[in-house]
């Protein structure tokens, strides 16, 4: 079974009088287990199409099938419980909450689940991102990098069955994106978490074992991200 089935997937923006399609068509299927890069320019709908697998936002045409489950016709509240279960989501713009400590927003989706020991399991993922001494620091006093990682300890904390980032190393330096990287590919031997990363670093995207290439919404190629 595929644990990411996306079918024909458009989107279009409605607004100012004026519609804008950004998705144009997309498919592709994932195994579970699978590493997946999705590249493309600035604009090309990386980020949208990101999000609709995700089941943040809902696509005005198409289907996604998440881990067997039908996203298109589920209310929001039914997407955000899907989320708990199943993704990880790291954001481009890492969107922790600000009134939260490092530790407390890594908490968030551990308390969500009701997870006995959530505190001692946030100090873990902290830790394996390097910031057990920032645990207590809260977003405005952590640098992009450790946000960024914050926002990693976060997104795996349920150990999601695929774990979605938005240009995880955008922000770091070149040791702390190896180390990042490292770890993401770690959780998936380890864990056998599915990654869908979206990146322009074309290093990261060659270590995926597929490679998805956006241009204007639509895909220009799809397949094996030879080296
Ligand atoms: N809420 C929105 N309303 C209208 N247009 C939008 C909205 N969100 C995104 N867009 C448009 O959709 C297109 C694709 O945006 P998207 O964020 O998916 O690009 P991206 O490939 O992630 O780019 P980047 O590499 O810069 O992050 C862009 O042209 C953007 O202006
Ligand atoms: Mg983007």
């Amino acid at each position: 079974m595929s644990i990411l089935r996306v079918d024909n997937l458009t989107k279009t923006y409605s607004g100012a009088g004026q519609d804008l399609t950004v998705l144009h068509s997309v498919s592709f299927e994932l195994a579970a287990g699978d590493t997946f890069a999705i590249v493309g320019p600035s604009g090309s709908g990386k980020t949208t199409l990101l999000g609709l697998c995700a089941g943040l936002d809902r696509a005005t045409s198409g289907s996604v099938w998440l881990n067997g489950i039908l996203l298109d016709q589920l209310s929001e509240d039914q997407r955000a419980a899907v989320r708990n279960q199943h993704v990880g989501f790291i954001f481009q713009n890492f969107q922790l909450l600000p009134t939260l400590t490092a530790l407390e927003n890594v908490l968030v989706p551990l308390e969500l689940r009701g997870r006995r020991g959530a505190a001692q399991v946030a100090l873990t993922l902290l830790d394996r991102v390097g910031l057990a001494d920032r645990a207590h620091h809260y977003p405005a006093q952590l640098s992009g990098g450790e946000q960024q990682r914050v926002s990693l300890a976060r997104a795996f904390a349920n150990r999601p069955a695929v774990l979605f980032a938005d240009e995880p190393t955008g922000n770091l330096d070149p040791n702390t994106s190896e180390r990042v990287v490292n770890l993401l590919f770690e959780l998936n031997r380890e864990a056998g978490t599915t990654l869908v990363l979206v990146t322009h670093d074309l290093e990261l995207a060659a270590r995926t074992r597929r490679i998805l290439r956006l241009r204007g919404g639509e895909v220009v190629a799809a397949g094996a991200a030879t080296p």
